[in-house]
């Protein structure tokens, strides 16, 4: 995880790096920090902070004419989040200052090896690619330096550089860690999300691993070179422009991003069958539907909410397009491979496209030789391009580290998919679905209701959702937003299984909050969960009004049974939502998580 960025040129270099750090926070924020040269007194700054990257702001001066900085909002992977822990981390005499998002795996070995002299001040696997540097600078140019550093790591790197030696000039590599260019007339800047370039850059251009990259002054204008890791210059990637809607990175009004993307779930229903819906035609790509051919199996691999998604997938894989479908956790699949039929496909699920258990997976299941289609919410992504087809899900950013809208755009995509590949069409999308962008637009209208339903029922140290089938599915991902957002001690149960173990955890008022969307089932959910109203429990159905009985707390309209949980989830994250603000807990970055996960 952690987020990076540098800047090089005629802006004030601090504050482009700065804003692109709070813009960046999502991706860690236990601590953060920034170098910068400070032309005034000749000398490089450092400041660094334990709290938000507004801190670097807001207690510190910089100089109007500064001109080269980098910086490192962080997710702590070795050491804690202390000072001597946050990036920038210098070399041992101080030549070269470095930030790095990803982990070098080795980087005990190296110590070993090359540095045994070395006095190191932070318990981070980072200085060891900083003091190599310096090392090995000693004998050779400061990029042969670099080469031969990044020859000997393992892991995953992206990382930005300053020579002290050097003001005119920075240095980056990128390996298994994202990490972008992007350039304007005033400057160049690099960062691990093009969202930190927005109002500095006015094209953008992706790396490929093993790029070295130099950014310096060439006749009055900064310009970036990129080298391949055997030092032969590779030609520029294509230009993207920076055509972002810049109204998405704010709150819009709202007290936070995950209320307002909450209340763009219709939106995003509405948006994916704009893009993928003609009328009844549906329009998938015809090279996604032909991935699909002679396809006997499909394996869901995902991460999180993303996972909760890909179980629902799997239903209507298996349900609308009659293909038997497995779902695996990435991380579990990345490392304990189960027998795949050969004639298989791989659908990576993820949001931010560069979950970096999924990225493993990707590359061991392409070169098995088996076809992948991704699922992202970032086209420009690293599994959106390295995956053979990939399809957006049109969300928009997502800010708030627990995922809403990303969860509703996955699940519309996957319907819309099986949809396609089935030989019936069974389901009326089009209908279906605009019916079920109303019901979502109810309850997130109704949100007031919800709150104080929370006041009433979410009280105590854990909690627990129950429900049968698709419900159960839904009920995971509940759990999660609850646990997530809360710190409360949540659990999504299969409804029958309550009995086999989880009941001995069941006493007076305890939350047990069912989700009851099927017909088939409706009766057998509410017997679970009157065994543990039996147990004192305090008890709240989630219904539809198809399957609503007698006082169940929230009814919600009617939709199609295998769309509810484009439903049925809302009430479960406006729960989540209220009981935060009643606790007062960040809501937005909830501690010890990062939006993006790019370490395995
Ligand atoms: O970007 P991805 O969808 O691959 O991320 C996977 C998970 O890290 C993510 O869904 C996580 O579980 C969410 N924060 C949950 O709200």
């Amino acid at each position: 995880m952690c987020g990076i960025v540098g800047f090089i040129g005629q802006e004030k270099a601090s504050d482009v790096v700065i804003k692109g750090l709070e813009r960046l926070e999502y991706r860690g924020y236990d601590s953060c920090g920034i170098t910068f040269y400070n032309p005034n007194e000749s000398k490089f700054v450092t400041n660094k902070t334990t709290g938000r990257v507004s801190k670097l702001l807001n207690e510190n001066d910089y100089p109007d004419n500064n001109h080269l900085a980098i910086g490192h909002t962080r997710w702590a992977t070795h050491g804690v989040a202390n000072h001597s822990n946050t990036h920038p981390h210098y070399s041992m005499n101080d030549r070269f200052v470095i930030v790095h998002n990803g982990v070098i795996e080795n980087h005990k070995e190296l110590v070993f090896k090359y540095l045994p002299d070395y006095k190191f001040r932070s318990e981070t696997d980072t200085e060891v690619i900083v003091n190599l540097i310096e090392k090995f600078s000693k004998e050779l140019s400061v990029l042969e330096a670099i080469r031969k550093t990044i020859s000997l790591l393992e892991g995953s790197y992206a990382l930005l550089i300053i020579d002290t030696q050097d003001t005119d000039k920075l240095y980056a590599v990128k390996n298994k860690s994202p990490l972008l260019i992007g350039e304007s007339d005033k400057g160049i800047i690099l960062g691990s999300d093009v969202l930190a370039f927005v109002n500095y850059a006015d094209n953008y251009y992706l790396l490929e691993d093993n790029s070295v990259i130099t950014v310096e002054k060439i006749n009055e204008k900064y310009n970036f070179e990129i080298f391949d890791t055997i030092g032969l210059k590779i030609e520029k990637p294509e230009k993207h422009p920076m055509d972002f809607v810049t109204d998405e990175l704010d709150k819009a009004g709202f007290e936070h991003y995950m209320l307002k993307e909450i209340s763009e779930q219709p939106a995003v229903v509405r948006k994916i069958m704009s893009e993928y819906m003609d009328g009844n035609d549906l329009k998938i790509n015809y090279k996604v539907k032909s991935l699909f051919e002679g396809v006997n199996r499909v394996y869901i691999l995902a991460a999180g909410t993303s996972y909760h998604a890909g179980l629902i997938g799997r239903v209507y894989f298996e349900e609308i397009a009659k293909i038997p479908t497995e779902v695996f956790i990435a991380s579990e699949f990345a490392y304990n491979e189960p027998l795949i039929e050969p004639n298989s496909i791989f659908v990576l699920i993820s949001q931010s496209g560069e979950t970096a258990d999924l990225r493993a997976c990707l590359v061991n299941v392409r070169e098995q030789g088996f076809k992948t289609l991704s699922i992202t919410n970032v086209p420009t992504s690293t599994l959106a391009r390295e995956a053979d087809q990939t399809l957006n899900i049109y969300a928009g950013t997502e800010i708030a580290v627990a995922s809403t809208k990303a969860y509703i755009g996955q699940i519309a995509v996957l319907a819309i998919l099986s949809n396609c590949l089935s030989k019936q069409h069974s389901l009326d999308l089009v209908s279906e679905m605009s019916r079920a962008a109303v019901s979502m637009e109810n309850i997130v209208d109704k949100r007031d209701y919800i709150e104080e339903v929370v006041q009433k029922t979410i009280k105590g140290d854990h909690c627990f959702y129950i429900g049968r089938g698709i419900d159960y599915f839904v009920s995971l991902e509940a759990a999660l937003k609850l646990k997530e957002i809360t710190y409360i001690h949540t659990d999504g149960l299969a409804a029958g299984e309550l009995k086999h173990g989880p009941m001995a955890l069941i006493e007076k008022d305890v939350p047990v909050i069912a989700i009851i969307s099927q017909d088939h089932i409706n009766n057998n959910t509410r017997s679970n969960l009157e065994e543990a109203k039996a147990r004192e429990a305090k008890p709240l159905v989630i219904s539809l009004d198809n399957t609503s009985k007698g006082n169940d707390e929230i009814v919600l309209m009617d939709v199609h049974r295998l769309l509810s949980p484009l439903v049925t989830i809302i009430p479960a994250q406006l729960i989540a939502y209220y009981k935060a603000i009643d606790l007062g807990v960040d809501i937005d970055k909830p501690r010890n998580l990062a939006k993006s996960a790019t370490v395995e």
